[in-house]
């Protein structure tokens, strides 16, 4: 049983799935089948996200470097998230979460994009857990993508450059409305970020298991919470205890 209690619940939680492959590698399979085990565990985690109150949950689908994986791979990977979008979208509409798509929406090809789309609009007033998917996604290019866009407001004399915010920067990326996320979790025990919400994870705990997607069950996730609920998150200020000794 869980020991959480409400207060100890991260807003927002953003999952690296990694380690689909190696899951499927070690019981001599196809990559492919690893992926579709990830699925189930998305599927999974969704529920449990939701059922301990965490409002919204991003997860790394796929990222703008993930084209150069083998063509077979990449197709399989498109066909799985169409699947669970036709799949799951009514399942998850009638669970009132919300479904956002964050990356390029641009140049996209075949019938992904309508269908993201279709996901976005059919639950836009769904007021449960927010669903992110990181689709298309890379930290650099949504940067990119957000200066580019400041630049042509300033050339074109609609803001100045000093009215640039850390504030105004974050409501021009794909993520503006949505909290930066408390936890950053990785799966597989790779240790880094891999353009993953870098200008969002500014103040995010870090968490890294060592369990493969796949195994990313209820219970492994009940576990990251546990061990996110007993870090001090300071955002660069003293902790309550620093301050009373600074101040006694
Ligand atoms: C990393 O494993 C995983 C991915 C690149 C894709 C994650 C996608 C899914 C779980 C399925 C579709 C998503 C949704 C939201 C339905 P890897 O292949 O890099 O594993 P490896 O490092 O062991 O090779």
């Amino acid at each position: 049983m869980s020991k959480l209690t409400a207060g100890d619940v991260p807003e927002h939680v953003a999952i690296i799935m990694d380690g689909n492959g190696r899951w499927a590698n070690s019981r001599g399979l196809p990559r492919t089948m690893g992926h579709r085990k990830g699925v189930e565990a998305v599927r999974e985690a969704v529920r449990t996200a939701g059922d301990v109150g965490i409002r919204y949950l991003t997860l790394f689908a796929f990222s703008s470097e993930n084209w150069n994986r083998p063509e077979a791979e990449v197709s399989d990977l498109m066909g799985l998230l169409k699947a669970f979008i036709r799949r799951d979208l009514a399942e998850l509409h009638g669970q009132n979460v919300r479904i956002r798509v964050i990356g390029d929406k641009k140049n996209l090809r075949g019938d992904i994009l309508p269908l993201l789309l279709e996901a976005e609009e059919t639950t836009r007033s769904n007021t449960g857990i927010t669903l992110v998917i990181a689709f298309n996604y890379g930290s650099r290019d949504e940067m990119t993508r957000a200066m580019q866009a400041l630049a042509v407001e300033v050339a074109q004399g609609r803001m100045t450059p000093e009215q640039i915010t850390p504030e105004v920067i974050s409501s021009r990326m794909d993520t503006a409305g949505i909290p930066d996320p408390d936890l950053i979790l990785r799966t597989s025990g790779e240790e880094r970020l891999s353009n993953f919400l870098l200008w969002q994870a500014a103040y995010s705990e870090l968490l890294f298991v060592p369990e493969l997607w796949p195994d990313f069950t209820r219970e492994v996730f009940l576990a990251a919470l546990e061990k996110y609920a007993g870090r001090e998150r300071r955002f660069g200020g003293l902790s309550p205890r620093q301050t009373i000794a600074v101040g006694s």
